[in-house]
């Protein structure tokens, strides 16, 4: 497999990489301390097309290719995970959807504004006791009239609060399991929705993460996404893609944790001599560095299957897996190498550590790839 990037791929990069120096480095920091989501990050973001990458022109995006996409992730990631996974939830499962299931009407309707960034989409499948085990989600949809009336609380739903409209998986048919699961377009002022609870977290302050609560909410027919039943498979088939954008993600923060481990193994000085100088740390280093490469070689492969219209499920829930397993492992030796001042405020590393976790566990957790890929071996 080729990774050499094309030129579209490459000047995507260096928009992207350019941006995130200019406009969310500066503010990173901050944006962890005060737990505030980046609107005006995200509006500008809108501006430079960076809101509807993969979505065609002719709905309003940027038309670029699928790793375009997932370069840009891994980019903004470097900077500030919190943004990146913002941009890889409105994308991947909140504006795909409607590109893939979507009626021509929902298209015109919501395309636009999505990929423009005027609007923020939102993917709510997760429940209190619907988590791994998806498919035991309680919230109900029954039909009346030409509505249908919703009941029911997600919960760790990623950015909820700011996004305009919701994929939000309910239950038409509970004796059916999985194939009684129905997926709804919930925009954000339907009467009888609202959003809960905000969490607080370890890391990824930025980014909301919220309950959406639904008494009776009433959700018009022409919201239907895909037909009734579908909905579990419509959410399956959306995390294989999304758990690429988790995977870079994970590569951006590991990067960016190894760029600064590296810079500082250079200037501290202990025994007279740079750290970077004892193979102790060098072995580190060279640990990290060969994960991160094995890590892309995943990520690229799998989006390049993705784009190719090839089966990328399995190497989707691999690179994910692969990918957050490293950016743990790295963020950690590079709180190491930092010593004491890695692990205070002060210094980044300790951010990097904090938000690499949760790409550990949402859009899946790594116990829940190895069932996926285990199921693609035996298959
Ligand atoms: N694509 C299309 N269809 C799929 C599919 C896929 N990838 N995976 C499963 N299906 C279909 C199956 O074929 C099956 O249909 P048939 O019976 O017609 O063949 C149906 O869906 C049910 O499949 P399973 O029997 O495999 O379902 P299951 O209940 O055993 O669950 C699971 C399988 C892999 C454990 C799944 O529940 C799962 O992925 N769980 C993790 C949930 C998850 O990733 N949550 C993330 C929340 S979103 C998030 O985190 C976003 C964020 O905020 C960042």
């Amino acid at each position: 497999m080729d990774f050499q990037f094309n030129q579209d791929q490459l000047m995507m990069q260096k928009m992207v990489r350019d941006f995130v120096q200019e406009e969310i480095v500066p503010i990173a920091m901050q944006t962890d301390e005060t737990h505030e989501f980046p609107l005006e990050t995200i509006h500008k973001m809108g501006e430079l097309g960076l809101m509807g990458i993969p979505i065609p022109e002719g709905h309003g995006g940027a038309g670029a290719d699928f790793l375009s996409y997932i370069l840009a992730i891994e980019e903004i990631a470097k900077g500030c995970a919190s943004t990146a996974v913002i941009l890889a939830v409105h994308t991947s499962v909140g504006t795909f959807p409607i590109l893939y299931f979507g009626t021509e009407e929902q298209k015109q309707k919501y395309l636009p504004k999505l990929a423009s960034g005027k609007f923020i989409g939102a993917f709510a499948l997760t429940e209190a006791n619907a988590g791994s085990d998806a498919s035991s989600l309680q919230t109900t949809a029954v039909r009346k009239g030409d509505h249908y009336i919703l009941n029911g609380t997600k919960r760790f739903i990623t950015n909820a609060g700011y996004a305009d409209v919701y994929l939000v998986m309910a239950s038409t048919d509970r004796a059916k399991g999985p194939h009684g699961v129905t997926s709804f377009l919930v925009d954000k002022d339907t009467p009888g929705f609202k959003v809960g609870k905000k969490e607080e977290k370890m890391g990824l302050n930025g980014s909301a993460t919220c309950e959406l609560i639904f008494e009776d909410a009433m959700v018009p027919v022409e919201n239907l996404l895909g037909a009734e039943g579908q909905g579990f498979k419509v959410a399956m088939s959306l995390l294989d893609g999304g758990r690429i954008g988790i995977g870079a993600q994970a590569l951006g923060i590991a990067e960016a944790a190894l760029e600064a481990a590296l810079a500082y193994s250079q200037e501290r000085v202990q025994f007279k001599q740079a750290i970077g100088n004892f193979q102790g740390i060098q072995f580190m280093l060279s640990d990290m560095a060969t994960q991160i490469e094995a890590a892309k070689l995943l990520v690229y492969q799998a989006a390049s299957l993705r784009m190719a219209g090839l089966p990328y499920g399995k190497q989707a829930s691999m690179a994910k897996m692969f990918a957050s397993d490293t950016a743990v492992k790295v963020t950690a030796d590079a709180v190491q190498i930092f010593g004491g001042y890695g692990y205070c405020k002060e210094y980044k590393v300790e951010r990097y550590m904090r938000d690499a976790k949760i790409t550990q566990i949402y859009e899946g957790t790594n116990q829940i790839q190895r069932i996926v890929i285990a199921k693609h071996l035996r298959a």
